[in-house]
């Protein structure tokens, strides 16, 4: 079991909130009226609106989970680079459930965290950009603890509870994955970009396997994994060739 780390930023500043309508939102109202350090750290036990990606909302009963978003400030980063920072948290968030769950953990891109084949944590980041840079970042993390029972219709849904049959505590989950999404964003400002698109790529779910996917077309086509490029765009290697795909604009059959 992770023991409390101790981070230079991240959850300095917590805000805790027995309910609100959204982490997200929470923070993205701090960011335009209170002038909030970077850092600054949201969670709630219960959300009334939590989103999810595409305009979903987030499924999580009252206490049960993690449902925390993170105030960032990545000036250094132009909004032609912002995938990187999905990268950034998705290694964070593998890195965290690697420490309390004993099975294989993946990205499924561009960023669910996958425990064998479910979903145990969804990410919404809403950047707000200039020309020049992303001026602010809210990372949204909802990351399934000790719910049992999803009723929802989200596609495979998983909890650490039910991969592992006990209770966590939510406290020691938060401080771990602050910990370990500061440790990957101090790489990226440290200028570690090749070592993060390198993990990134390894750590997808189905990396290097073939399996079948189905295009905005409805065409089944069978492809392996080969990474992502510099705008986040999934490469599979199909038998006409290496092709691009955008979010949504391809499914995985499997999972
Ligand atoms: C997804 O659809 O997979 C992304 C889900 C992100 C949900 C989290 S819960 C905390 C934060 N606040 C929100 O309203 N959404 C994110």
């Amino acid at each position: 079991m992770s023991q409390k780390q101790n981070t230079f930023f991240i959850g300095k500043v917590l805000h805790h909130c027995h309910e609100l309508h959204s982490t997200n939102e929470f923070a993205l109202d701090l960011i335009a009226k209170n002038n909030p350090i970077e850092g600054t750290v949201v969670t709630a036990d219960f959300q009334t609106a939590g989103r999810g990606q595409l305009n979903n909302s987030w499924e999580s009963a009252a206490g049960q989970n993690l449902l925390i978003s993170i105030i960032l400030f990545p000036h250094f980063l132009t909004p032609k680079h912002q995938f990187i920072l999905n990268q950034v948290v998705s290694l964070g968030l593998n890195d965290c459930v690697g420490q309390f769950v004993s099975k294989k953990v993946t990205i499924k891109w561009s960023n669910d965290c996958y425990i064998e084949n479910k979903k145990v944590a969804g990410v919404l980041i809403q950047n707000s950009l200039t020309s020049k840079m992303i001026q602010s970042s809210v990372i949204g993390i909802g990351l399934n603890v000790n719910q049992q029972l999803f009723t929802s219709n989200a596609p495979n849904p998983t909890s650490f509870s039910l991969e592992m049959n006990q209770q966590f505590e939510l406290a020691n989950i938060r401080d771990t994955l602050c910990y370990f999404i500061e440790k990957w964003y101090l790489k990226l400002k440290a200028g570690h970009r090749d070592l993060i698109q390198k993990k990134y790529i390894e750590s997808l779910y189905l990396y290097q396997k073939n399996t079948l996917y189905r295009d905005t077309n409805g065409v089944v086509f069978n492809g392996v994994v080969q990474g992502v490029d510099d705008i986040g765009r999934l490469l599979i290697q199909t038998n006409q060739g290496l092709k691009r795909y955008s979010f949504k604009e391809v499914q995985f059959l499997h999972g």
